[in-house]
């Protein structure tokens, strides 16, 4: 059993899915609709934590709520089937040959159930998709005579309406229903809650949800049953609701309830179907702030022919959105794989890290270090608008290197958390700089940097260990000088920020203090002592990648606030923890509640030669003192200290302990030598590869709810944080082991990772990269995760070679003879310098990575002169430029 790939654009197909617990499959668009359905057409529906249509769940409760999407049909005036299984005497067939036969297929982004029943010979195929502009989920019915007698069916749709907050799931449940206000019109059931309930205040409610229903030719319903307890009748449940087996009288239309739990109950006409003979239904879900919008909806898709057309648009909508890149290489599979890795950083942004089943935490937002994560993506799928997403966050940069955490609806928006919680995570002045290296590469706008931006400023300061007592909220969010005016500097000042302050931000051990946590939130609890060597690691990198991006920037001087001169010191022994204390507490209280508002003018050599010293003396101490030998032998980075100051990783009485995060940053910045890089993947294939969870575990088994680290040591071993194998650690242990040349153990991860999603008896996930695979092997929180944009970023990059280089064109294949196909081919299409190019490898002799170099490259046929460096080209931007921005033009590159 497992699903399989059955066109070019990846839709897939699944027998039985209903025979596996927590599969979900995302709808959504870029109006705000947002919904999950399950084979059951279990899930939800909202456009927001304050609007759902349908009922809120979590995972557990695709199980265990039956107040989800359902139709019914009543055949013979005798059996009750339901579309989605819900009848008792489907369930209580589900372990017998009786059981109903399940078919599910998807695709990009449509979701499609077909459900037989041999004894009563009755089909249903039922499309759910949410079209692009609206607030509208479809959800179309198709019933099918299978048995060889006419059929009488009385259909009946059954969409409970929760119509309100998710808060209100708990909070208030009953005295939120008192609220409705429920009408019935020609074609369904409208609810109008009065008044959105907070125990902070309440507010006139304007959102309005309607379910309607109407059939394939636009006829409308027979009648409306929209109060629940009517529907389901005393004792019953939407398992055995009264209104279908005893086949009430439903009422007409133009009615009016309230204070009531809603349903969409529509009723159609009776009608005879022939054998073979089918009807459709369709029924509406949406939500609006103007009923008007459910006249539009009619209009627009109220019949089958026009559902149809919509479909098919949006299909093609979904398909040229995921369309770059796309990888060839001989396993078709992988190829289609990646197309489901495509849209998941879309689909983080449109859902954020909270509108899924397993998702369900936040109200909605993403974090910071997902703003930037995800922008990654979409500089390789659409990087048309990445150069405002990426000035914009800047924005939300506070000035002594830390950030805004809430991050608003529009651009740019930062909001100051009320109740502020200051907390502090102290991999987030790393990212942005990350993100922005790539984009200056591909696109060459070195000018970027120069920008000028705003500062964040709220009442944290310090790095989130103090309050700022001149600070009230209707100073705003922007820093500003002594005399009040808003300060900006250049976004390259902000990336120095973010640097130079966790530079001088140490612990006993000279190593970055971990803070709040760093990229691993679950490491929150060693506020005081503790240090993430790993993400010092990274700054480290990041402090000489800077320096050298630097050397290209065409400038002599650099305008900067006064106030930062003094963290590009000399004088400071690096080597002293205190002394570096003292200069960064020396500088919090220099701008805690403004700036003076002056600049001074720094020699960019000088700039340059401060990052090197900097980032080489991380190096430098990393290597030193952080390298570690077990009593087996075995040798590896030590990522972090506890809270007691303690040396975290290594020999421990309750067994070896160890975490990949460690190795990755230390990998990925150049910190480790090829000989340490070789030493690291012998002890973590020893202590953290396992295949029974796809790969590499995050960390080893440390038996210790360790409470001077983080929170993650509460949960069980192998599960999310603690020790699980997490998808994003994984491929970015993956990236850094390409970019070192360690490609055949990079394509492991990957490929390891890769067949164990296949494996779907195992990994119960529909194509995708999941948050993580748990302890039993089962991928977990799917879709909204930060790996889909390193893993494309991975295989673009690294594996494809196609990169960047400061607006060139630079390709470097790291692919391995087996990923070429019988002709020796793979290939990439890719966007470019605004223009899209099919970038193949000819591989004649299928040479294996390290064997093969490039021998020539032609463009659209003709052969170009360009500079081959071994295994590496440059392709000047000039010349890309100089191509027609509306075709495809085709690279080809021989490996000889
Ligand atoms: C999630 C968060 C990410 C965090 C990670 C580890 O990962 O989104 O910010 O760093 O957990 O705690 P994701 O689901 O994006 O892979």
């Amino acid at each position: 059993m497992r699903w399989k790939f059955v066109s070019e654009n990846a839709d897939f197909v699944l027998e039985n899915p209903d025979k596996t617990s927590y599969l979900y499959f995302p709808l959504v668009n870029e109006a705000g609709m947002m919904s999950s359905i399950t084979p059951t057409l279990n899930g939800d529906l909202k456009s927001g934590q304050n609007s759902f249509l349908l009922l809120p769940v979590s995972a557990e409760d695709l199980h265990n709520t039956k107040s989800t999407r359902n139709f019914w049909i009543y055949i013979n005036k005798k059996d009750v089937w339901s579309i989605s299984g819900n009848s008792p005497m489907q369930l209580a067939n589900f372990y017998s040959d009786k059981k109903d036969d399940v078919t599910l297929e998807a695709g990009f982004l449509w979701h499609k159930i077909i459900r037989k029943n041999k004894v009563l010979g009755v089909k249903a195929e039922i499309i759910n998709f949410v079209p692009v502009e609206h607030k509208v989920e479809i959800m179309e019915v198709t019933i099918t005579n299978t048995s060889n007698q006419v059929m009488q069916i009385t259909p009946t749709a059954a969409i409970p309406i929760y119509g309100r907050s998710a808060d209100n799931l708990r909070d208030h449940r009953h005295v939120t229903s008192l609220l409705h206000r429920i009408r019935t019109n020609d074609y369904g059931v409208l609810v109008k809650p009065t008044l959105s309930f907070d125990e902070r205040g309440h507010k006139i409610n304007n959102v309005l949800y309607s379910v309607l229903g109407f059939e394939e030719n636009g006829e409308k319903p027979i009648g409306f049953l929209p109060e629940v307890e009517e529907f389901i009748g005393e004792g019953g449940s939407f398992e055995t609701p009264e209104a279908i087996f005893s086949n009430k009288k439903f009422a007409k239309s133009g009615n009016y309830f309230e204070g009531y739990e809603a349903i969409g109950a529509i009723r159609f006409k009776d009608i005879d179907l022939k054998p073979n003979e089918s009807k459709t239904y369709i029924i509406l879900m949406s939500i609006s702030e103007d009923e008007l919008e459910n006249n539009i909806l009619l209009e627009k898709f109220g019949s089958k022919e026009k559902v149809k057309n919509a479909l098919e648009e949006n299909k093609k909508y979904w398909e040229n959105k995921i369309s770059n890149p796309e990888f060839k290489t001989s396993d078709d599979e992988f190829n289609k794989w990646m197309k489901w890795i495509n849209i998941q950083p879309i689909l983080r942004r449109l859902f954020g890290n909270s509108f899924l089943p397993h998702h369900d935490y936040g109200r909605g937002g993403r974090g910071w270090r997902d703003l930037w994560q995800d922008l990654l993506a979409l500089l390789m799928m659409e990087p048309d608008n990445v150069r405002k997403l990426l000035y914009n966050n800047y924005a939300g940069v506070r000035i002594d290197g830390s950030n805004a955490t809430i991050i608003g609806s529009n651009p740019g928006e930062f909001i100051a958390d009320r109740n502020n919680i200051a907390r502090m995570w102290m991999d987030h002045g790393a990212w942005p700089f990350l993100t922005t290296k790539l984009y200056i590469d591909l696109t060459g706008d070195l000018n970027f940097l120069l920008e000028s931006q705003t500062y964040f400023k709220d009442r944290l300061a310090n790095r989130c260990t103090d309050f700022d007592p001149n600070w009230t909220i209707e100073k705003g969010n922007k820093l500003k000088t002594r005399d009040n005016k808003i300060h900006s500097s250049s976004i390259l000042e902000h990336i120095l920020i973010q640097h130079l302050t966790p530079f001088f931000n140490v612990g006993m051990h000279n190593n970055i203090k971990l803070e709040g946590a760093d990229w691993n939130d679950g490491l929150d609890m060693a506020r005081n002592n503790g240090e993430s060597v790993a993400f010092t690691a990274l700054y480290g990198w990041n402090l000489l990648e800077l320096a050298k991006l630097l050397k290209s920037l065409k400038i002599e001087e650099l305008e900067i606030t006064e106030e930062i001169l003094m963290l590009l010191d000399n004088k400071v022994d690096y080597n002293s923890p205190e002394e570096k204390n003292k200069l960064l507490n020396e500088y919090y209280n220099k701008v805690k509640s403004f700036v003076s508002g002056n600049k001074t003018k720094i020699k960019i050599d000088y700039l340059i030669s401060d990052l090197e010293r900097k980032g080489n003396w991380i190096v430098n101490h990393i290597r030193k003192n952080e390298w570690i030998r077990n009593n087996e032998g075995y040798e590896w980075f030590n990522g972090y200290y506890d809270d007691h100051g303690n040396i975290v990783e290594g020999d421990n009485p309750k067994g070896v302990r160890m975490t990949l995060t460690g190795q990755v940053f230390t990998i990925m910045g150049n910190i480790a030598t090829n000989d340490q890089v070789e030493k690291i993947l012998l002890s973590a294939k020893k202590y953290l590869k396992d295949e029974k969870v796809g790969g590499y575990r995050l960390n080893t088994n440390f038996h210790e709810v360790k409470l001077d680290l983080g929170r993650l040591f509460g949960f069980a071993f192998g599960h999310k944080e603690n020790g699980a194998m997490f998808s994003h650690m994984a491929v970015m242990f993956s990236n850094a082991l390409y970019k070192r040349g360690f490609v055949e153990d990079g394509f492991d991860v990957i490929n390891t990772l890769y067949n164990h999603i296949k494996n779907f008896e195992v990994s119960r996930i529909y194509p995708g990269i999941p948050e993580y695979i748990n302890e039993k092997g089962r991928g977990m929180y799917h879709y909204l995760t930060g790996s889909a944009s390193w893993l494309l970023l991975t295989v673009l990059t690294e594996m494809f070679g196609v990169k960047g280089d400061l607006g060139d064109l630079l390709l470097e294949p790291k692919l391995l003879d087996k990923q070429f196909d019988c002709k020796g081919i793979a290939s990439v299409k890719t966007l470019f310098a605004d223009r899209t190019f099919n970038i193949i490898y000819s591989n004649k002799n299928r040479l294996n990575y390290g064997k093969y170099n490039i021998s020539s490259v032609s463009l659209n046929g003709r052969k170009i002169e360009s500079e081959i460096l071994g295994n590496k080209i440059k392709i000047k931007r000039s010349l890309l430029e100089s191509l027609d921005k509306d075709k495809i033009h085709e690279l080809i590159i021989e490996l000889e």
